[in-house]
C-alpha cells in the first residue's frame, strides 16, 4: 500500500481550494483529474466545504486537541507549524509529516533547512508558494509537496471558468514534473 508520504511525493503539488457553491464540486473534480491533479486540499472556510470523506486532514496550525481526536480515530493528520516548539510537539505526538504554514512568511526554505537540520520530519509548505518559488521548496530532501491556491482561485471558480482553471492545472502539474 501507498503510505501518505509516497502520495505526496509523487503528487508534488497540492491545490488548496476554496468553494463557495456544492454544485461546483463535480466539474471542478472533473477538471482536476483530466489536467493530471487526483488530490485536492478542501478548506473548511466557506460554508459548503462538502462531507465526502477524507485520506487525510491538513490543518493551518497545530492544535493538540485535533492532532490527538485524529491519532485516537486513525487518520493521517497533517497539522501546520513554523517553529521548533511546534515541530517537537509535533514529533512528541508521534507524527513525522507536517505542514509548513505560513511558508514564505515564516522564513521559506531557509526555515525549513535549518529545522531539517536538526530534526528527522518531512514537509508539506503551504502558504506564498507559487511557480515562482515551488522548485526552490521541491529541491529541498525535506519536502514531499507543496500547498497553494494559486492552481485553483477561488473567483475562477466562482466565475464557473473551468478552461482556464484547466490551463491553471495542467500548467502546474507539468512544472513540477518537467
Ligand atoms: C490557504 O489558503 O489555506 C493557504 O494559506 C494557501 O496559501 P496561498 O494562497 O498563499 O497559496
Amino acid at each position: 500500500m501507498t503510505t501518505l508520504n509516497e502520495q505526496l511525493a509523487n503528487l508534488k503539488i497540492i491545490p488548496v481550494i476554496a468553494i463557495n457553491r456544492a454544485e461546483d464540486t463535480i466539474p471542478l473534480g472533473k477538471i482536476l483529474v483530466e489536467n493530471g491533479m487526483p488530490c485536492a486540499e478542501i478548506t473548511l472556510r466557506t460554508e459548503c466545504a462538502i462531507e465526502a470523506g477524507v485520506d487525510f486532514i491538513v490543518s493551518p496550525g497545530f492544535n493538540p486537541r485535533t492532532v490527538q481526536y485524529c491519532i485516537d480515530k486513525g487518520i493521517a493528520i497533517v497539522p501546520g507549524v513554523n517553529n521548533p516548539s511546534l515541530v517537537e510537539h509535533a514529533m512528541e505526538m508521534g507524527l513525522r509529516t507536517l505542514k509548513f504554514f505560513p511558508a514564505e512568511a515564516s522564513g521559506g526554505t531557509d526555515m525549513l533547512k535549518a529545522l531539517t537540520a536538526v530534526y528527522p520530519v518531512k514537509f508539506m509548505p503551504t502558504g506564498g508558494v507559487s511557480l515562482k518559488n515551488v522548485d526552490e521548496y521541491l529541491s529541498l530532501p525535506s519536502v514531499l509537496a507543496c500547498g497553494g491556491t494559486w492552481m485553483v482561485p477561488t473567483n475562477l471558480i466562482d466565475e464557473g471558468k473551468w478552461d482556464e482553471l484547466g490551463k491553471l492545472i495542467r500548467d502546474a502539474v507539468e512544472f513540477v514534473n518537467k
